[in-house]
């Protein structure tokens, strides 16, 4: 593949990607406010390759070339380095997260967390997972309003909780509730996700400024962490199949076994990473659900087919249209617009392009959720695209792929499956505003604007 260009003085000029032609300040602020009108247009404008630049960021090629996003996802992950594209999150998870580290540190690391988000051991929280959507939702009345995200946060918390901590119900467990949600909340509205982007805003300007707020809710998180570390820790006997029980028995390869912050930091990335991402894909199956009366109308055929209060849950996550309903949702407004990025740790030829060292490959999951050759008429809710075809993993992928792919993406459809089979099956639904929703940001995902409002009509 010649890809190196000769111009009339015989110099070699590298080939690169079509460039947006705007400021490197606007960019950014397009990019953190209004990303969808933004990533079309570019896309129309340059094409499903192109090379887009962010204050505070290397140059980045936005990809949403199906053979392209292969390409990434197929090559040697030697290749490419994650960690360091990810520090915005840093200020959450810690230096130590899965999400920052790279290398052989990240893949044992891997190793490590994916058992509990598999296999028997994700099933075992089946009757769990039922069991929390039944006392959530067991305080709605007919009659009652409720917005919807908040309420999936209320599950996928308690569900998170359960697996990381191996928490039940009591004091810490409550605190740590509120002070995650409260923490989490601070960059809920596209506005304040620049504290996340620009580094010079993050400023402690005492308990009342935002980015104050922010660090003593985070000191008070840590303090409960530690507790449940320490406690942990001192009773040895009674670790459980937990993922703390499971990291306080784990030791490198000299034998050395994971310090506090080390613990704290993964801990807080299960809880982070864990559980505001399954609440929001929760919150738009419901939209789509009560959006749509046919939709609605067939996925309640199917589950009237089973007893979804005692079915093993297996059952459940096999029904086919209610799979396709799940991935409907995460095709159309997925959760995370972009996989983690890819940093070349040397030049690269690329479809093409002369690539060089230090450049961020990131692959755009809207963009190509969007593309009418894959998905025609992209901006309509159809479940059943899914029937008619097989997508391959370049083409829907809203968990991403290769070495980063998320660790919690059997689970997060375990969970969605129980959780929207549970309420349908007990409650009927009225959605209050009747209208199209699109995504706004909270802090790196995107949720539904509003956060999705419904009414309790009728309870079974
Ligand atoms: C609907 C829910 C979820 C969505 C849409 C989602 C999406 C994603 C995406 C797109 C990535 C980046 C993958 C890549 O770059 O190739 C990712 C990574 C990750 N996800 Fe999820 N996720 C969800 C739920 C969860 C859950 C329940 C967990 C709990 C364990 C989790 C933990 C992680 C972690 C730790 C990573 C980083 C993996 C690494 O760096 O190797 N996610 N997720």
């Amino acid at each position: 593949m010649i890809t190196i260009e000769e111009n009339s003085q015989n110099q070699t000029i590298p080939k690169l990607p079509p460039k947006i032609f705007t400021s490197k300040w606007l960019q950014t602020i397009r990019g953190i406010v209004s990303p969808i009108s933004f990533l079309e247009e570019t896309q129309r404008r340059y094409g499903d390759i192109l090379l887009s630049e962010f204050t505070n960021f290397p140059p980045q090629l936005v990809i949403s070339n199906v053979a392209a996003i292969q390409e990434v996802l197929t090559a040697d992950p030697q290749l490419f380095d994650s960690g360091s594209g990810n520090n915005i999150i840093q200020p959450l998870v810690g230096a130590n997260s899965l999400i920052l580290l790279d290398g052989d540190h990240h893949f044992q690391q891997r190793k490590l967390l994916m058992p509990p988000f598999h296999g028997e051991r994700m099933r075992a929280y089946g009757q769990l997972i039922r069991d929390i959507t039944g006392q959530v939702t067991s305080q709605w009345t007919v009659g009652q309003t409720f917005v919807a995200r908040p309420r999936m946060q209320d599950i996928s918390l308690q569900v998170i909780l359960r697996a990381v901590f191996g928490l039940k119900e009591g004091e810490r467990y409550q605190q740590i509730k509120e002070i995650l949600t409260a923490m989490l909340d601070t960059f809920n509205s596209p506005l304040s996700a620049v504290f996340l982007f620009f580094k010079s805003l993050q400023r402690d300007l005492g308990a009342w400024s935002p980015w104050g707020k922010f660090l003593r809710r985070r000191q008070q998180l840590d303090e409960l962490i530690y507790q449940e570390i320490r406690e942990h820790r001192s009773q040895p006997e009674s670790l459980g199949e937990d993922i703390l029980s499971l990291l306080l028995s784990a030791r490198d390869e000299n034998g050395q076994a994971m310090t506090d912050l080390e613990l704290r930091d993964e801990l807080m990335t299960m809880l982070f990473a864990g559980h505001e991402t399954t609440a929001i894909a929760l919150a738009w199956a419901l939209y789509w659900v009560h959006y749509l009366p046919e939709v609605r109308e067939k996925l309640l055929q199917e589950l009237k087919s089973i007893d979804v209060v005692n079915a093993d849950p297996t059952v459940i996550t096999q029904l086919p249209y209610l799979n396709t309903v799940c991935s409907e949702t995460l095709r159309i407004y997925p959760v995370a617009f972009f996989c983690l990025p890819r940093i070349l740790k040397a030049p690269m030829q690329f479809m093409g392009y002369d690539l060089p060292k230090g450049m961020m490959l990131s692959i755009c999951i809207y963009l190509t959720h969007h593309r009418p050759d894959i998905y025609p008429e992209p901006e309509r809710f159809r479940p059943e695209r899914f029937l008619e075809r097989q997508f391959s993993p370049y083409e829907f992928l809203p968990f991403g792929g290769g070495n980063r792919r998320c660790i919690g993406a059997a689970f997060a459809l375990f969970e969605m499956k129980l959780v929207l089979a549970t309420i349908l099956s007990s409650y009927s639904l009225e959605l209050l505003e009747k209208v199209p929703l699109k995504p706004v940001r909270r802090g790196i995902v995107f949720a539904p604007n509003g956060g999705v409002r419904l009414m309790v009509k009728e309870k079974f």
